[in-house]
């Protein structure tokens, strides 16, 4: 174990609150070690829910996810995580944590305290926009992360049942479906420069961020990969939103929750002992 190392009843608390992060189809496929090393990140390919690039893509990006929460629920009890990603060169581990002792960072927790009360909220917004500031906010925090942010414009989208989305990119006629409403809130795309594992690690990683960040504005949010499935549409929306230069990744739905909106119940998880291997 390394010198300065949380024990393990912290460790434990950090990935109970870690396991709270979003993942496709709630396969949560990530898997913890924790070594002499310190504290590493694996993905579990078994939980893998195809065998298309877009299955593989969503794992990435729901490992991502859970990498970014838990380096804020680290940062916020009190040890800095400094993240290697691909640490063996790409042989298939995705991250490895070295953590410094630290007082716990503000932003991470505000960020943390975000955690338990986030959820894919797939039902109608309120009618407000989203502030300017709101927008430019998200878009430096993904920024920071490496992945480009992106408004998908209102005729470019339609809020279906069950909170499903679909881009409207196909040839104009009568057929087009009418553009998103009011109460569709506002939909975003995150997207990286390269196309690749660790573009996608990178992109769920700012997933994570962008959901929380909405969280702690009050702001319903949800994450979808399922429309980007559309070879067409997801060039599409590349050539549209980005001039073709950067690969969208995942889109987030987000606007204010109506008031009072009954709270949604949190989705089931796998417990702390299922997903990590302590040596
Ligand atoms: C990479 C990724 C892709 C997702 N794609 C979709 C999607 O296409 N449609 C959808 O309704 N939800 C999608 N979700 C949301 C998950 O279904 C949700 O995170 C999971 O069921 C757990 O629920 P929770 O987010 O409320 O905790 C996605 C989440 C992630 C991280």
């Amino acid at each position: 174990m390394p010198n300065a190392f949380p024990d393990a009843a912290t460790l434990r608390t950090v990935l109970d609150l870690a396991s709270w992060a979003p993942s496709a189809q709630n396969a949560q496929p990530w898997h913890w070690l924790v070594d002499s090393d310190g504290l590493h990140l694996d993905a579990d390919w078994d939980r893998r829910l195809g065998d298309t690039p877009a299955d593989r893509s969503d794992v990435l990006l729901s490992c991502g996810a859970v990498l970014h929460h838990c380096a804020v629920a680290l940062a916020a009890a009190g040890w800095h995580p400094r993240i290697r990603r691909f640490p063996d060169g790409g042989a298939g581990r995705l991250a490895s944590f070295e953590l410094i002792e630290s007082s716990p960072v503000a932003a991470s927790v505000e960020l943390a305290s975000a955690i338990p009360r986030r959820r894919s909220d797939r039902r109608e917004y309120g009618e407000s926009a989203l502030a300017p500031a709101t927008l430019e906010l998200l878009l430096i925090r993904a920024a920071r992360l490496g992945v480009q942010m992106s408004v998908v414009p209102k005729d470019r989208w339609v809020r279906l049942g069950e909170g499903r989305i679909e881009l409207s990119y196909g040839p104009v006629g009568d057929d087009q479906p009418p553009p998103s409403g009011p109460g569709d809130g506002v939909l975003l795309v995150l997207a990286t420069e390269a196309d690749d594992d660790r573009s996608r690690l990178r992109a769920g990683e700012a997933t994570s961020d962008l959901l929380l960040s909405a969280t702690a504005l009050d702001l319903a949010s949800c994450p979808l990969t399922e429309p980007l499935r559309d070879a067409r549409a997801r060039l599409a929306l590349a050539c549209d939103v980005f001039d073709g230069e950067a690969h969208p990744q995942v889109l987030v739905r987000v606007g204010p929750a109506i008031v009072g909106a009954p709270e949604l119940p949190p989705g089931p998880r796998r417990p702390v002992a299922a997903t990590t291997t302590w040596t």
